[in-house]
């Protein structure tokens, strides 16, 4: 028999899936801060804030994070009304920051769009600031029950081992999308969608799938082939390309540490960050670099490279320190509107990337 052919004859998976499914959820569902009770209304401010955030990033760190946020700003209205600088600062460390500028944004559109209320339309949420095809169709489904199937890497997995598609992602990404809507049950599309996900998360893992424990065990093709742990298969990812860099962490003798606004657009932008050389794709020989020193100072190599991976390049970062006075002269005027001194007990509350919180811990290391 043709591969196919057996597949078909092994496939189970479609109707009976989503009620099996939705059984174990209703048993096993992780309870999570934005979930919502059977019978309880989904806020879709709470929803789409939750969305956003797990793009990229695991429920675990979010879980503080969606905390924070909806103790600051209860409604998409309050939102709305803070200042940009503030959601960065409390967007800092979960990374991708152009996700918190087009939060604020989205909710800024959601007021003077929508009169504060998110549209209850997949088409009209895949319009807002921010909101692609996974996010739209998750607050679609979990929020307003619409049909509507979000695929996220937890769903493409599971779909994959169902239906043992055996082609690479990502050329296979549009018939794990296909395959997974055939799946998506008339009612209960959110808890379906959710259900997908955490089944994902905690049972069809990446590594060693707990299959004994699977209630679509009978359904899964793969399972019957033999070939759970094997799949999605991936297209061979290119490596990363590495950039290099040279940070200058300027301590004053107050205990201050100077920190640079960066651009108004590209990575990281209006973030804050410790003053440096742009990042290059050859490493640059450190005399040249001094000469982009803030201050003039006697600079010391802290012994080490801060190492960071962004989705397409991996960073390294050299670093010099120095105490200096803080009103030393800045050596290029240019960039002193957006430099400041912090104290360091107001690190925390500052908007500052992962990567620089990195840059600073090494760069005061023994001080
Ligand atoms: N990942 C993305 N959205 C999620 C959700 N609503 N529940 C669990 N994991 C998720």
């Amino acid at each position: 028999m043709s591969t196919v052919a057996s597949k078909q004859r092994l496939s189970r998976a479609g109707r009976d899936t989503a009620p099996v499914l939705l059984q174990w959820y209703d048993n096993e569902a992780r309870i999570l801060p934005w979930r919502y009770r059977p019978g309880e209304m989904p806020d879709p401010y709470k929803v789409w804030l939750s969305e956003v955030m797990l793009q990229q990033t695991t429920v675990k760190a979010v879980i503080p994070y969606f905390e924070k946020f909806v103790d600051q700003w209860p409604t998409v209205s309050d939102l709305a009304l803070a200042d940009e600088e503030s959601v960065l600062q409390a967007w800092a460390g979960l990374g991708y920051y152009s996700r918190a500028r087009n939060l604020h944004s989205c909710a800024q559109a959601v007021v003077t769009e929508h009169g504060g209320q998110f549209p209850a339309d997949e088409k009209e949420l895949l319009k807002l600031p921010g909101v692609g095809p996974y996010t739209a169709a998750a607050i679609a489904a979990i929020a307003f029950d619409l049909h509507a199937t979000p695929v996220d890497g937890n769903v493409k997995r599971v779909t994959s081992r169902l239906f043992a598609v055996e082609k690479a992602l990502p050329q296979s990404e549009t018939q794990l999308r296909d395959l997974a809507a055939t799946l998506t049950p008339d009612q209960r599309t959110g808890d379906f969608a959710q259900a997908m996900m955490d089944l994902g998360a905690t049972v069809c893992t990446p590594k060693r799938p707990s299959c004994l424990m699977c209630p679509l065990q009978s359904q899964c093709t793969a399972h019957a082939l033999g070939i759970a742990e094997r799949l999605p298969l991936k297209a061979a990812k290119s490596d990363r390309p590495t950039r290099y860099g040279v940070a200058f962490v300027a301590l004053s003798e107050g205990g201050q540490l100077l920190l640079r606004q960066r651009p108004d657009t590209g990575l990281l932008a209006r973030m804050l960050e410790v003053p440096g050389t742009d990042w290059q794709d050859e490493l640059m020989p450190h005399r040249e670099a001094l000469r982009t020193a803030p201050v003039k100072s006697d600079w010391w190599h802290v012994p080490g490279t801060v190492v960071h991976t962004f989705t397409h390049f991996r960073l390294e970062i050299d670093i010099y320190r120095a105490v200096v006075p803080a009103d030393a002269a800045l050596t290029f005027w240019a960039d002193a509107p957006r430099c400041r001194w912090v104290p360091r007990g107001d690190l925390d509350r500052q908007a500052l990337p992962s990567l620089m919180r990195k840059v600073i811990m090494h760069g005061i290391k023994g001080h």
